[in-house]
């Protein structure tokens, strides 16, 4: 474990000279503690100076490997030239208008999005600048066109931390102690898991669509459900790759019952998952779909994608922001859907297969890893104990090691590690990350 950094800690002499953060990044975090807020959540004591593709060095000059990516953010790896031309281009016209107008930048992206969006018929989007406002846009666009208040979400989810997002969220009871009231007249149900079943029977994911129409019957009345929103494949909550059949079955739920489908593809979409979007994979369509992290690169912007005939009820000032469609944001988005469509997508699911096959080789000589589950480079290995219960000690052990070794990493769920690399990671790079994961492993386990 890293020693902890104090607030104005004397850094000319710092404590650990073997281990990392080196003297440099240890002078900037002592710095930070004393302005930034405490609450980022973060694991250990990584100090960027600069990246290219999937690589990162720190301020002391130390070369990683990034299966981080921001947090699944940096689609093109770390400041494409292609990116990086698109947004000075942007920046040397002007760097903000507002969407109160329109610009060039803003309607080709829509444009784009529309081209690209697996609803199956014309779409609309509302740009913004984060994951959470893309999920509270979309909570306000379901309320405000069935004229119902309620909403289904599911246990693990994450959606976002601001009010309305922050009521579906419940993968750690943390994100929402101390914040309550959050948005009222959401329902949690469980998430079909496969690796640990919670309902009897072989499909989990039957069981979740069975138990949501008892949920009708006896105390949620369907008639005032605006929405099921679901990740399609779920992310902070542990990698869960749901069952066949699931996300159609909840199709079926809502076409019965006048309900938007909203997929959350925030974290799944944009090629993370080897296609353009994680619905894709099961060829289910959502009336509502959020997005925003890969969208931009690494630039924050977001969109609510809708159904045209959804979105198009929404009233002149129904909705709004100032950020949103942000010059520099669309350019980058621009050219980082192009780029995606045109070779990460692929790219995604050639070196995902890849890693996947390395993932469940090292599982075969390392019984600590329970499950290696996924789809293209959203990739998790849930790490267990003896008995088989999650290992959290070990998981949050493991991000340290790695880290130590070079490998940028973070965990989700209980116990597990996930990978989530840029889309243009190569198989060279997964083999090298292989090695640093077994390394780390051994290190970890030795040290109980
Ligand atoms: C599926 C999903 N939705 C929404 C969010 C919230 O995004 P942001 O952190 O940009 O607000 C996240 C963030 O991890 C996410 O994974």
């Amino acid at each position: 474990m890293n020693a902890p950094i104090r607030a104005g800690e004397n850094v000319s002499h710092p404590h650990i000279r073997t281990e990392l953060p080196g003297p440099k990044a240890r002078a900037m975090i002592a710095r930070d503690t004393l302005v930034a807020s405490p609450s980022y959540p973060r694991d250990y004591h990584f100090v960027m100076s600069h990246g290219r593709g999937t690589e990162v060095w720190d301020v002391d000059g130390n070369r990683f490997l990034d299966f981080a990516a921001g947090i699944a953010v940096c689609a093109t790896g770390h400041a494409h030239p292609t990116v990086v031309a698109a947004v000075r281009e942007a920046a040397g016209k002007f760097l903000h208008i507002s969407s109160d107008y329109w610009h060039e930048g803003m309607t080709a992206l829509a444009e784009r999005i529309a081209a690209l969006a697996p609803m199956g018929e014309p779409v609309m989007s509302f740009l913004c600048q984060s994951g959470t406002e893309s999920v509270e846009g979309a909570l306000k666009l379901a309320r405000y066109v069935t004229g119902r208040q309620r909403i289904i979400a599911f246990l693990g989810a994450f959606h976002g931390r601001t009010m309305g997002s922050l009521a579906l969220t419940s993968s750690k009871y943390t994100q929402q102690a101390g914040f309550a009231p959050v948005m009222p007249g959401v329902t949690h149900v469980p998430y079909p898991n496969t690796y640990r079943p919670l309902f009897a029977g072989s499909d989990q994911g039957k069981a979740v669509l069975d138990y949501i129409r008892m949920l009708f019957e006896r105390n949620l009345p369907p008639m005032e459900v605006a929405a099921i929103v679901v990740e399609p494949i779920q992310g902070e909550g542990g990698y869960l790759v749901p069952p066949d059949g699931f996300l159609a079955g909840l199709r079926q739920i809502c076409d019965e019952h006048g309900i938007f489908l909203v997929f959350d593809e925030v974290q799944s979409g944009v090629g993370r998952s080897g296609r353009m979007f994680a619905c894709e994979h099961s060829g289910v369509r959502p009336d509502i779909m959020t997005l925003a992290k890969g969208l931009g690169s690494g630039m924050p912007v977001g969109a609510i994608v809708a159904k045209r005939r959804i979105m198009q009820q929404w009233k002149k000032g129904a909705h709004g922001n100032t950020f949103g469609g942000n010059p520099l944001c669309c350019a980058a988005a621009n050219v980082t859907l192009d780029l995606v469509r045109d070779q990460y997508a692929a790219n995604a699911a050639k070196v995902g297969a890849h890693f996947m096959k390395r993932l469940k080789e090292l599982a075969t000589t390392y019984p600590c890893i329970g499950d290696v589950r996924g789809r293209g480079l959203m990739i998790g290995i849930e790490l267990i104990k003896p008995d088989g219960a999650p290992n959290r000690a070990l998981s949050d052990a493991m991000l340290h090691r790695a880290f130590q070794n070079g490998l940028l990493l973070l965990s989700c769920g209980v116990s597990t590690v996930r990978f989530m690399p840029p889309l243009c990671v190569t198989e060279a790079e997964v083999d090298e990350a292989i090695v640093m994961l077994r390394k780390s492993f051994d290190e970890a386990l030795a040290a109980g």
